[in-house]
C-alpha cells in the first residue's frame, strides 16, 4: 500500500508548520550557489501545497524569510527576494486552479516595495479561495510577534479597554499574526537540524515536532505522507496521562 493510501483521512492534521531547511547545503554539495539551492526549494513548496490541497488539510505554514534572515550576505537576501516575486507571480494560476489563498505574516514593511506589491496582489486575488490556506511567514520571528501582541495588550490595558484578569490564552491567541488559525498539530523541518528557531514558539506549544533529514530542494510528497503518517501513530496527551486519553 502508498504512503498516502495508509493516511488515516480523520485523522490528519488541520495545520501543518514547516522550517525549510536545508537549500544552501543541497547546493553546497553540487557545488553550486546558495541561491541555486534556494531556487530548487520551491519545487518542494509547490509539492508540499499540492499535497496539502490534496488531502484536505486547511492550514500550511511555511517559514520562507525570518528576521534573522536579513543579516545574510547581501547578494542572497536580494536573490531570495527576486525568487519571492517571480514565484509569487508564476504560481497565482496555481493557486487559484488548486483553490488555495494565499496569507502571509511577519513585519512586511520591511520587505522590499516589490516583494509587497506581489503579495497584496495574490493574498487579494486568492482571497475568495476557501481549500487550503498557505502562509508565508515572512521577515518573521516568533519573539516580534509576541512583542507585538504584548504591545497592543498594553494599549487596551492602558485605555481601560482591557482588565488584567481579561488577559487569556484565547485572546493572546488572537493578537497573534495567525490570529484565528488553529495551532499546528504539526511542525515539520528538513534538513537533520533539531530546532525551533523562532517559528511559532506561542503556537507550538503542543504541536508534534517531526524532523527529517531530507534537504529541503529533496523534500517531496512521499516525504511529507511520511511525516504525516508518523504523526497520526502519535499519542497526543495535553498534560494528561496516557490511560485519560484512551477513555
Ligand atoms: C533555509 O535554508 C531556507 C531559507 C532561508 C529560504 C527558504 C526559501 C525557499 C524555499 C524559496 C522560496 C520560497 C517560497 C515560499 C516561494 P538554508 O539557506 O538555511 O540552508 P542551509 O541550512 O543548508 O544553509
Amino acid at each position: 500500500m502508498s504512503l498516502k493510501d495508509q493516511l488515516i483521512a480523520d485523522r490528519l492534521p488541520s495545520h501543518v508548520a514547516i522550517i525549510m531547511d536545508g537549500n544552501g547545503r543541497w547546493a553546497k554539495k553540487r557545488g553550486n550557489s546558495r541561491v541555486f539551492g534556494h531556487k530548487h526549494g520551491v519545487t518542494a513548496v509547490r509539492d508540499v501545497t499540492e499535497a496539502s490541497a490534496e488531502l484536505g488539510i486547511k492550514y500550511l505554514t511555511l517559514y520562507a524569510f525570518s528576521t534573522e534572515n536579513w543579516s545574510r550576505p547581501k547578494t542572497e537576501v536580494d536573490a531570495l527576494m527576486s525568487l519571492l516575486v517571480s514565484t509569487i507571480s508564476s504560481e497565482t494560476k496555481t493557486l487559484m486552479k488548486n483553490n488555495v489563498r494565499l496569507n502571509a505574516i511577519g513585519c512586511r514593511e520591511n520587505l522590499p516595495s516589490g516583494v509587497q506589491k506581489r503579495l497584496e496582489e495574490c493574498i487579494l486575488k486568492t482571497s475568495g479561495n476557501d481549500g487550503l490556506t498557505l502562509t508565508l511567514a515572512l521577515s518573521y520571528s516568533s519573539r516580534w510577534e509576541i512583542i507585538e501582541a504584548v504591545k497592543k495588550v498594553a494599549v487596551q490595558v492602558k485605555d481601560g479597554e482591557l482588565e488584567l484578569g481579561e488577559i487569556n490564552d484565547e485572546l493572546f491567541s488572537s493578537l497573534m499574526a495567525t490570529e484565528s488559525m488553529p495551532d499546528p498539530e504539526l511542525m515539520i523541518r528538513t534538513s537533520g537540524e533539531h530546532r525551533i528557531s523562532n517559528f511559532l514558539l506561542w503556537q507550538l506549544a503542543y504541536s508534534e515536532l517531526y524532523f527529517s533529514d531530507v534537504l529541503w530542494p529533496d523534500f517531496r510528497k512521499e516525504d511529507y505522507y511520511e511525516a504525516i503518517l508518523n504523526y497520526q501513530g502519535r499519542e497526543r496527551r495535553f498534560g494528561k496521562t496516557g490511560d485519560q486519553i484512551k477513555k
